[in-house]
């Protein structure tokens, strides 16, 4: 019998259970997936303490690569051996081979592996969307990114760059600071160290950037809603610190007509025809050379559990997979 990793109860990184599963055969509109790589993301940490809740007990994780072993009645999109690709839900990424709707898979262009396609699909589709639908960089533009050094954070920052904007990126300690320099920053603040507000008022001569991409939610959002320009857009997209609090609307207009959204991928790619458009800026960028997939990390997907701990604990780089 195949493995996965379940969830019966919320709780610290203990709760990830590695156990044998049964996958049925693919239904009408499923595919069976043989997963060579799985994607570990911020979310998997909030469905396992519960922050986003899952009916229990549960898979976990959303992102996976692999080869289709079998397809369920009337699937068009995938065949038999078809090497491909996910980001998004139903949860249950965490598992050596799974069934999944296929309408949510894309097919791997030859030159993107699996490593690479398991680290980028959830990040680097965000990325994609972040940049190029939520708030749209020009050439010129100043953007401020936390988190630069983090999985979504390396891949927008040389992305924001290829597009021709000055990117600001925040991170948490000098390593990281040349690892995002390295990948597009031109600026790079140490939010633990500096005050990055007054930072970004210096880099832009007093004015403030038209958009801020904030990952990390309770500990930046005020201080990211006080970096912008008027008009500007704050685009609060995780919660890696903590859930921002509920805040005072005239904020919004005393700070300068502000913007903010609180986006998902979810909304971004529920059509398919949006999914298949963004998954294609996404390995065109990748396939330029552009924007390099960096896995730093990599686990047994056994030990997820481990890749949680660190993850939690600030001490990862870029992506992480997770191997079967
Ligand atoms: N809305 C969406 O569609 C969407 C999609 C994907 C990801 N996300 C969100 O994007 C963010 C980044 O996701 P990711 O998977 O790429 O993770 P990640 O950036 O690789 O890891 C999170 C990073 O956040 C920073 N951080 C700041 N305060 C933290 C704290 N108290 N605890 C832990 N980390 C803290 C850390 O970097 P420093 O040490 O440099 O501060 C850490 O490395 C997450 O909030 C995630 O939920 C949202």
């Amino acid at each position: 019998m195949p493995h996965a990793i379940r969830i019966h109860r919320t709780g610290g990184p203990e709760v990830l259970s590695w156990e044998e599963v049964e996958v049925p055969a693919a239904a009408a509109g499923e595919a069976t997936v043989r997963h060579h790589a799985v994607g570990l993301n911020f979310i998997d940490t909030y469905h396992r303490t519960g922050l986003y809740p899952l009916p229990l007990p549960s898979g976990i994780g959303l992102e996976g690569a692999g080869v289709v072993e079998a397809v369920g009645a009337g699937v068009s999109e995938v065949k038999v051996g078809d090497r491909v690709a996910y980001a998004g839900g139903p949860v249950g990424a965490y598992a050596e081979v799974r069934n999944i709707p296929a309408h949510r898979l894309l097919k791997l262009p030859d030159p993107i592996g699996f490593d690479t396609a398991a680290a980028m699909m959830l990040q680097g589709l965000t990325a994609a969307y972040l940049l190029r639908r939520t708030y749209r960089v020009q050439p010129g533009d100043a953007v401020l990114i936390h988190a630069a050094a983090g999985g979504v954070g390396l891949i927008a920052c040389q992305w924001a760059k290829a597009l021709g904007a000055t990117v600001i990126g925040t991170v948490g300690s000098p390593a990281k600071a040349a690892l995002a320099k390295a990948h597009g920053c031109d600026h790079v603040i140490n939010y633990s160290t500096e005050n990055f507000t007054q930072r970004v008022r210096e880099i832009t001569g007093g004015e403030g950037v038209p958009v801020v991409y904030d990952g990390v939610g309770k500990d930046t959002f005020m201080g990211s809603l006080d970096s912008l320009c008027p008009l500007g857009m704050l685009v609060t997209y995780g919660n890696a610190s903590g859930p921002v609090p509920p805040f005072d609307l005239l904020l919004l207009s005393q700070k300068g007509s502000l913007f903010v959204t609180r986006p998902t991928i979810v909304h971004y790619t529920a059509k398919r025809a949006d999914l298949e458009a963004l998954g294609a800026e996404l390995f065109d960028v990748v396939a330029s050379g552009k924007v390099r997939i960096e896995v730093n990390q990599t686990y047994a997907l056994q030990d997820a559990a481990q890749a949680h701990r660190d993850l939690e604990a600030r001490k990862t780089t870029g992506s992480t997979i997770l191997l079967p």
